[in-house]
């Protein structure tokens, strides 16, 4: 390395349309392409610089302040991922990350974490990796991860190849200054089932999950075409649609995965009953029990007043 600290920021994503299931589990490829939007001001910062030998020999990984133990899945978790980048089994890192997502928000930060941490390591080393290679490496830390190197819209392609060098992600440089999101916190606890452990659950004993990605990939179509259209109505319908048919999936898993909370699904039919009464928004959710809402800047006091607790985020206002 040359310089002795690298640094690297990113944002955590939101996929419109989501990414459920490997046929890779090593390489995290996906059986299906995604996209999502970068929601801008929530997501993690890393520095890490190479160390000299410790007294077990492992990497020092410390999270919001806090030093990990090596035994840590967290900082297990971010060890294996460094295997990747040590010349040498001597080379040992230290990692030091903060989460900017306030806990209020209840969003996952692994994509922003192996983002940043991607960016970390292409600026200690001096690498000047092109987007392409650095969203590469950051979905072999989490899959998600590799959405999470853009502001705005983002669209991870499946790739066919079995090296995966096919399997990134690419900016979508549309902006769309109306497009709000809120976030509904219902539960901020840690998930019971990660998300890499339901989804080879799913894989591997839902039987609907046959449909899955063929569908996965048609909503992904019609929401890469939404975005170009700026078609908000198909937007929404079709993230929604596309969210509660992953739910679907998991909840048809064995053991049950049921992320949802009472009050998700309360959530759920408020904003049906906001439509009927012809206010524009829609929800989608991830591997937990909180809601994202989606909705144009008109709705903005309506969705406030339904929802007093909203946060309330617009993507492409800096
Ligand atoms: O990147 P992972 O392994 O945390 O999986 C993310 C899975 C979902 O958030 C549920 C969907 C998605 O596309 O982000």
């Amino acid at each position: 390395a040359s310089k002795s600290v690298g640094k690297g920021s990113a944002p955590v994503n939101i996929a419109l349309s989501k990414y459920w299931g490997k046929r890779d589990t090593i390489l995290n490829l996906p059986t299906n392409g995604s996209a999502s939007i970068s929601l801008p001001g929530l997501g993690t910062e890393t520095q890490v610089k190479i160390i000299s030998a410790t007294k077990n020999h492992q990497d020092k990984v410390s999270l919001n302040g806090e030093l990990l133990e090596a035994e840590a899945p967290f900082a297990k978790r971010v060890s294996n991922f460094l295997n990747y980048f040590r010349g040498n089994s001597h080379t040992l890192f230290e990692v030091t990350t903060c989460n900017s997502v306030p806990t209020a928000a209840g969003l996952a930060s692994s994509a922003s974490g192996y983002a940043a941490l991607v960016l970390a390591l292409d600026d200690l080393f001096e690498w000047n990796l092109a987007d392409k290679e650095l969203s590469l490496l950051a979905r072999l830390g989490s899959g998600s991860a590799s959405r999470s190197l853009f502001p705005g819209f983002s669209v991870w392609h499946q790739g066919t190849q079995t090296d995966g060098l096919d399997s990134y992600a690419e900016a979508i440089e549309t902006q769309w200054p109306e497009f709000c999101i809120g976030l509904l916190e219902i539960d901020v606890k840690q998930k019971p089932v990660s998300s890499t452990q339901g989804m080879q659950n799913t894989v591997e004993t839902c039987a609907l999950y046959q449909a899955w990605p063929e569908q996965a990939n048609r909503d992904l179509q019609t929401i890469l075409n939404a975005i170009e259209e700026k078609n908000f109505s198909t937007l929404g319908k079709t993230a929604e649609h596309n969210a509660l048919t992953m739910h679907a999936t998991m909840i048809a898993t064995w053991p049950p995965i049921v992320y949802w909370q009472p009050e998700s699904v309360e959530a759920m039919h408020k904003v049906w009953q906001l439509r009927e009464q012809g206010v524009e928004v829609y929800f989608t959710m991830d591997a937990g029990p909180n809601l994202k809402l989606l909705f144009l800047q008109t709705e903005k006091p309506a969705i406030k007043q339904a929802f007093k607790d909203v946060k309330i985020l617009e993507p492409f206002k800096h």
